[in-house]
């Protein structure tokens, strides 16, 4: 197969001299290399196989057949840009439209997340006739340069705050400004945006827009409490400025209850400008802005034609439908809401057990865990959550932090997650948790060595991986586990139920 035609090495060594060193690789110590992807599985070139807790892009799973199918069809028959009159592009914006509150009725597509921001940026700035920007704090909204400008998480770490860009406190219930025991933290924290409102005006400058993700995810898996965008969006339209919800990584289901994210806040806000990306895809370039038409129509008033040379595509648009065709038919909204609270409920257990979990929040598959020193100050337990990555992915669970403190174990998987996995998933970090520090908080201190452990046999399950590396990895030191469980699960491998101790993690 071409994509492991070279050794790891040979493939590390060659990207270390031909791509910058920017461009990061997750578990840079030892990365990893990985050929095939299936659902919620990715698969390494030996054929090992890593449970994926992360990519929210692969949104109805990994290679979904009947997307890939319809990428293939339509690349069959035609892919030109959208000068031409096609149905996919009407018929994707017909459909996004009946997911979307009716004032936002015009829709612009385009092929990645920051080129939807950047759009809506000048779409907000055409429509107000004002410049400046308004934006949560740690948030991370694209890497083009305007959307650098407007994303604290990068911007601090470059040149610094432009003079146009104003950042109002993150509404972090658990570490921010107020928190849980605040009798209005929507309230308060929507005041703190009016504070920041008033002190741009009493320089004399004039807002354009508040960007929000609708779930700061970067910032740490927060979620807004409830009533906070409505008030928000009272104190940027009094000062002349659009709602723009970023819902690029928390749309299309993933939250359970909703459709959007941003419809958590209430059924009464509805933003001006709602982006979205990353998954409406599955992972082939598709992003798209809703918008109003009162919006649109100040955007075409400039006589200057707005043109995406892949953006809106006959083929971006054949995927997008079947994405919209497949959350249907899979009812993964439904889906998301049932296994993310039944891994939110797991992951609180764990939270009674291991005082290390300061809190555990979430909405359907997306979850924050927020690791703690200790309870009084909650400072990030930031070493620790690198050390629960690491032994997870010792463990083939792909898992990745968030956050300033780098502390939040994130968990927003490809949308068929099972409640199986999310067993396995606890169950690992249970032991893991356990073995590092005791349960209750004990600082006990164990010499851990990394548990290699693979799963059953990947063609026992329909899968192409070998004997070979199966030997190979034994050969390694790499436990092999063909039970017991329950055989006549569908997903027996994943079944921990009955494993002695020192398998499922403690040595
Ligand atoms: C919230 C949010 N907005 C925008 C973007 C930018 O999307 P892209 O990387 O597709 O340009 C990202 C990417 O991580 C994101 O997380």
């Amino acid at each position: 197969m071409a994509a492991d035609r070279r050794g790891k090495a040979e493939t590390l060594a060659l990207r270390r001299r031909l791509l910058s060193d920017s461009c990061r690789l997750f578990y840079p110590e030892d990365p990893i290399k990985i050929v095939r992807g299936q659902g919620q599985y990715l698969y390494d070139e030996q054929g090992a196989e890593y449970l994926d807790c992360v990519n929210n892009v692969a949104h109805v799973g990994h290679c979904h057949p009947l997307v890939v199918q319809a990428a293939h069809e339509q690349n069959q028959v035609l892919n030109t840009n959208s000068r031409y009159l096609h149905d996919n592009i009407v018929d994707y914006a017909q459909r996004l439209s009946e997911t979307l509150p009716e004032k936002l009725s015009v829709f612009y597509f385009l092929n990645s997340g920051s080129e939807a921001n950047d759009l809506a940026l000048r779409l907000a700035r055409q429509y107000t006739g004002h410049w400046d920007v308004v934006v949560l704090d740690h948030a991370y909204h694209g890497h083009l340069s305007s959307l650098i400008d407007i994303s604290p998480y990068k911007f601090r770490d470059l040149d610094g705050q432009k003079e146009w860009v104003h950042v109002a406190p993150l509404p972090d219930t658990y570490r921010g400004l107020y928190r849980e025991d605040h009798p209005n933290p929507a309230g308060a924290y929507a005041s703190e945006v009016e504070r920041v409102v008033n002190s741009v005006q009493e320089k004399g400058r004039k807002i354009a827009a508040f960007f929000a993700e609708s779930l700061p995810s970067v910032g740490g898996q927060i979620i807004p409490p409830a009533g906070f965008f409505q008030e928000v969006a009272e104190h940027i339209h009094r000062a002349g400025g659009v709602f723009v919800a970023d819902e690029i990584q928390v749309g299309f289901g993933r939250v359970g209850q909703h459709f959007w994210a941003f419809q958590l806040q209430g059924e009464d806000f509805v933003p001006d400008i709602v982006t979205m990306g990353k998954s409406i895809g599955n992972g082939h370039p598709v992003a798209c802005v809703a918008t109003t038409q009162a919006v649109a129509r100040a955007f075409e008033a400039t006589g200057v034609e707005y043109f995406n040379t892949f953006g809106g595509s006959p083929v971006s648009c054949a995927v997008g439908l079947a994405v919209l065709d497949v959350l249907e038919k899979e009812q993964l909204q439904a889906h998301a809401a049932s296994v993310g609270s039944f891994l939110t409920e797991l992951l609180r257990q764990q939270k009674a057990k291991h005082p290390i979990i300061g809190d555990v929040r979430g909405t359907g598959l997306f979850i924050g865990v927020d690791l703690i020193k200790d309870e009084a100050t909650r400072t990030p337990a930031t070493e620790e959550a690198n050390y629960v990555v690491s032994r997870m992915k010792e463990n083939y669970i792909l898992l990745s932090t968030d956050g300033p403190g780098r502390n939040v174990l994130k968990f927003k998987p490809p949308m068929c997650f099972s409640v199986d996995n999310a067993r396995h998933v606890v169950a690992k970090m249970d032991a893991i948790l356990t073995s590092k520090l005791g349960a209750q908080g004990g600082s006990l201190e164990l010499n851990l060595q990394p548990i290699a452990r693979t799963f059953q046999p990947a063609q026992e399950r329909g899968s192409t991986a070998s004997q070979e590396s199966l030997k190979r990895q034994r050969e390694q030191g790499a436990e092999v586990w063909r039970g017991p469980g329950n055989p006549s699960h569908p997903f027996p491998w994943l079944c921990l139920e009955g494993l002695p101790e020192h398998q499922v993690g403690r040595n």
